[in-house]
Parts: structure tokens; sequence; C-alpha cells
């Protein structure tokens, strides 16, 4: 054997020895100091220091136990250290910290009641765990406290009667884990989405739950995104979890410092992580992108026009290609003209126009009617603006100004009945401008139609 083989291999050998320990548990005695790491017991899952990409700075963090791929959790976001002499230990109190060169604690699990004898674990599922020895009691684990990334069996919950949710957060840029703008939660609304926020401001949103997919993420049917489950722990919390659709393939879910929130699949072939689906697809991925009552199809040029029966509140902005005034009603609803006709006027009844392929607008509300009921229903209440059926959830209303509505391709979506005034019904080419002149021809000829009938 060549000298400088074996000297390599005397080297790794040596390396291996330091970096891992046998263990996957840390207790007051048995610490980790950079570049230690823990690794589980089926190898899937490390914790130890780390530096991400273009940094020097060291954080304590899971990763997978590839060469490859960022941390799924992070404990010192905040507080990078700048040097490799950290530790990660268990406090006197029984916290789990992260510790600088000069022992000042840089991050603690802060849990409230000290006790004498805590250790923490790194699971199979790449769960940390802090426990109390003295009763095997939880105190602390890192799938509560997530960062920016969710694993299988991990629960995204949300209590129903406050604004407690878990979050996912997003990385401030792929070199800098502090916490930035972006943010993914379940929100238990009348019907259960998922939004990616940006700040406060809705970027991202999955649609309603219908029980067993999103019916905005129209290729949740595919093997990768068949998985999720919504659970109620009956104490008023609601949680969305996953299982691999695939049990050959690692998956998980993460959001990107720009606000996507991506599903990574590990391959075996390529050594790397593979993106197998994404929020931001195209540019209708991005929350009420053409206004109020505007219908989004990035096939399209320009992508958006109004819905049938509308038209754009400020045509000179609308055709500059700026959609975020949206669209108005063409026709008044009959709704609000019987209020104020003076009786003597017959206003025929609203219809519906039939929208196919869409992802459903924001703000569904699950109405306990019968699905054949749904369209009398909804044309009885002046407030329904428009309704669907989906066998999952039944009959839904919108009492809300539409907006997000994205045209799929294909016959993924579903239909979407929009309430419009009786004039408006017959009416085929309202929303296709080039052919004014045509429309106005068809209605010369309607009329005349008309007089010919009486
Ligand atoms: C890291 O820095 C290099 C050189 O400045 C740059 O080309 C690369 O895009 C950076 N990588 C990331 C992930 O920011
Ligand atoms: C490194 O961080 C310590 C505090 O954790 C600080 O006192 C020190 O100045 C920093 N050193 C550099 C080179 O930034
Ligand atoms: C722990 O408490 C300290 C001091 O109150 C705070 O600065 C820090 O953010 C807390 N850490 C966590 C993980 O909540
Ligand atoms: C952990 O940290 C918190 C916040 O700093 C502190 O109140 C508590 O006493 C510490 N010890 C334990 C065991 O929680
Ligand atoms: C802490 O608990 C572990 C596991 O139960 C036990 O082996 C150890 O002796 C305990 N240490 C102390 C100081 O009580
Ligand atoms: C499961 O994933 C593996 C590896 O990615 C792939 O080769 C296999 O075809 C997948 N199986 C199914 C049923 O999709
Ligand atoms: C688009 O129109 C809105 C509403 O009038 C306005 O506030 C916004 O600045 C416009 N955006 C651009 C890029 O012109
Ligand atoms: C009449 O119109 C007003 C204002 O548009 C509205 O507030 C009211 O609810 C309407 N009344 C009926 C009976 O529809
Ligand atoms: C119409 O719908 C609104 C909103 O859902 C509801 O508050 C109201 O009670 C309904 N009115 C009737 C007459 O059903």
């Amino acid at each position: 054997m060549p000298l400088l083989q074996f000297l390599l291999l005397i080297l790794q050998w040596f390396y291996i020895d330091i970096c891992t320990s046998q263990n996957n548990t840390i207790t007051s005695t048995q610490f980790i100091k950079d570049p230690q790491t823990l690794v589980s017991t089926n190898k899937i899952f490390k914790l130890g220091f780390f530096s991400p990409v273009n940094t020097t700075n060291r954080y304590v963090g899971i990763l997978y136990n590839f060469p490859v791929g960022n941390a799924v959790w992070v404990a010192n976001r905040e507080r990078p250290l700048n040097d490799s002499f950290g530790t990660l230990s268990i406090s006197e109190d029984g916290n789990l910290t992260v510790l600088d060169g000069q022992k000042m604690v840089i991050w603690s699990s802060n849990v409230t009641d000290p006790v004498s004898n805590a250790s923490a674990e790194l699971l199979d599922t790449g769960n940390l765990v802090l426990r109390d020895n003295s009763n095997g009691r939880t105190l602390w684990e890192s799938f509560q406290n997530p960062s920016d990334s969710i694993l299988e069996s991990m629960r995204l919950s949300s209590y129903v009667d406050s604004d407690e949710r878990t979050l996912l957060t997003s990385w401030k840029s792929p070199s800098d884990p502090s916490i930035g703008r972006f943010s993914v939660s379940l929100e238990p609304l009348n019907i259960p989405q998922v939004f990616v926020r940006n700040g406060n401001r809705k970027h991202w949103r999955s649609g309603p739950w219908n029980g067993q997919t999103f019916l905005g993420v129209p290729n949740m049917n595919s093997v990768y995104l068949s998985g999720f489950s919504l659970g109620d722990d009956r104490t008023g919390t609601m949680y969305l979890s996953f299982t691999y659709a695939n049990d050959s393939a690692l998956t998980h879910y993460t959001l990107n410092s720009e606000g996507v929130l991506m599903e990574k699949q590990w391959s075996d072939s390529k050594q790397d992580w593979e993106a197998t689906w994404s929020s931001q697809e195209d540019e209708c991925d991005h929350y009420g992108k053409c206004g109020k009552y505007g219908s989004c199809n990035f096939k399209d040029s320009p992508i958006c026009s109004c819905i049938k029966g509308f038209e754009p509140k400020n045509m000179e902005e609308w055709s500059r290609g700026n959609w975020s005034s949206g669209c108005v009603r063409r026709t008044r609803l009959q709704c609000d003209r019987k209020n104020t006709s003076n009786g003597t006027e017959v206003i025929k009844e609203d219809g519906f126009l039939k929208l196919t392929t869409v992802k459903v607008p924001d703000f569904a509300m699950r109405v306990n009617a019968p699905e054949e009921d749904c369209a009398s229903q909804c044309l009885t209440n002046c407030s329904c603006v428009a309704y669907a059926i989906n066998s999952g959830i039944g009959c839904m209303y919108w009492n809300d100004d539409l907006i997000d509505v994205v045209e799929f391709a294909g016959t993924r979506g579903m239909d979407l009945y929009v309430r419009v005034a009786y004039s408006e019904l017959g009416n085929l080419f309202h929303f296709l401008p080039k052919l004014a002149f045509l429309e106005f021809l068809v209605d010369v000829h309607s009329i005349s139609l008309h007089f010919a009938l009486f």
C-alpha cells in the first residue's frame, strides 16, 4: 500500500473517531464539541455543528446524514458562533444549551421548570427530544419548535380557538439561518388551508382541504404528495402531517428564503436532493396575482383576465399589466337592484356562469346543504357570490370578493359557479375584448330577435 494512501486511511479513521460519537444522546456529562456530531440509530440524521454555504459562522443543527443538503433544524439561528469552540450540552438546570468558547449561553431550550437530571436524544425520525430522566417526561422537542422544514410524522399544528400555531419560518438567505420574511402555517379556517405568508401578507395558499387533498394543489395525487393527513387531537388542536408515499425515498418539505415551499427527495443515483414539487411553479402561484374577480392562466398572454361577467376596474392600469386593482361586475345583480327598483320594473333572477378546472378562490365557507340544493341556496342569499361542490367537502359558498382564482391545465381543478346578472348569462363574448364589435352585432341581433318573438 502506498504510503500516502496509508496515511489517508489513518487520517480517515482518526477523523471518524473524533467526529462521530457512537451515541445518539447528550447528557450532563456527555456533550458534543465542534466539530463532533451525534448520529441517530438508523444513521439517517445527525446533530452537530455546521456552517451554511458562503459563511464561516457555526450553528448547531439537525441535518440528514449525507454530505450535501441543508440543516432541517437550527438551534442558535439568531446567534451564530464565530469560532469553532462551541459546545452543545445539558446545563445543570436541565436546559439543552449551546455555549460559546467562554461558556456563555448562546442558545437555550428555555424549559420552564428546572430538573436535576435531563438528557437529549436524537430519534430516528430526526426529532431531538429533551427528557426528564427521573420520570421520562418530555421537556422540549425540536419537532414542536421547527425551523424551515417539516419532516415525516412532524405536526404542523394550530389551535382552533386562538392564533397560536406551529410556524415554519424561512432563513434570511442560504447563508443566514436567522428568521426571514416568510412563514408557513396551517390555518384552521372554516375549511382548513395552508398558507405561505410574507410577513402578514398572503403569498401562496394550498386551497381548501377536502379530507384527502388540498384543492389548490392539483398534482397532489401524484406519488409525491399523497401522504398528507389532517388530524384533530380533540383538545382544540388541528394538525397536518405527512408520511412517505414511497418508503424508499427520503422526503421532506422546506420553505426557502424566497418563500417557496419545496418538496425534496433524496436521489440515490444523483447523490443529491431533488426538488420534486414547488409551491411556485409559475406566476399564477403568487397569491391574488390578478386581483379581485381576476383569473390567472400562465399559458395565456397576458396571464390575467377578468372572470366572465366582470371587467377591469381600471382599464388603463390593467392594460399596462398592473392587475392589482382587479375586476368589477359589469351588470348589477338582481339582488342589488330589487332594493332600488320601485316595483314596476321586472328584474329577472340572477344565474351562474360555470368556470371549469380552476383553483377555487380564497375564503370558501362550508355550507350545510345537500349538494342538489347548493345552487338554489346560494341564489336565495344575496351575499353569496359563488358556489362549488366537492365530494369531500360538500357545498361551498363564497360570501367575499373572489380572489386567487387560477385556471389549471387539463382536467385538474374544480368547477366554480359564479353568480352574475341574468343578462350576462347568454352573452358568451363579453370576456373577449377583441370581439367587442362582434358582440355589438350579437346584441343588436338578439334585440331584433326579441322584437321578432313579441
Ligand atoms: C456563494 O458565493 C459564490 C461566490 O460569491 C456565489 O457565486 C454563490 O452563488 C454563493 N452561493 C449561495 C448559495 O449563495
Ligand atoms: C466572536 O463572538 C464573540 C461573542 O460571542 C465576540 O466577543 C467576538 O468579538 C467575536 N469575534 C469576532 C472576530 O467577530
Ligand atoms: C430563551 O430565553 C432567552 C432570554 O429570555 C431569549 O433571549 C431566547 O430567545 C430564548 N430562546 C428560545 C429558544 O426561546
Ligand atoms: C432554562 O432556561 C429558562 C430560561 O432561561 C430558565 O427559566 C430555566 O430555569 C432554565 N432551566 C430549566 C431546567 O428549564
Ligand atoms: C441521570 O439519569 C440516568 C438515566 O436514568 C442515570 O443513568 C444517571 O445515573 C442519572 N444521573 C444522576 C446524576 O442522577
Ligand atoms: C420509490 O422511490 C424509488 C427511489 O426514488 C423509485 O426507484 C421507485 O420507483 C419508487 N416507487 C414508486 C412506487 O413510486
Ligand atoms: C398598480 O396599481 C396600484 C393601484 O392603483 C398601485 O398602488 C401600484 O403602485 C401599481 N403598481 C405598479 C407597479 O405600477
Ligand atoms: C339594500 O341595499 C343596501 C345597500 O346596498 C344593503 O345594505 C341592504 O342590505 C339591501 N337590502 C336588501 C333587502 O337587499
Ligand atoms: C346569507 O349568508 C350570510 C353569510 O354566510 C349569512 O350570515 C346569512 O345569515 C345568510 N342569510 C340567509 C337568509 O340565509
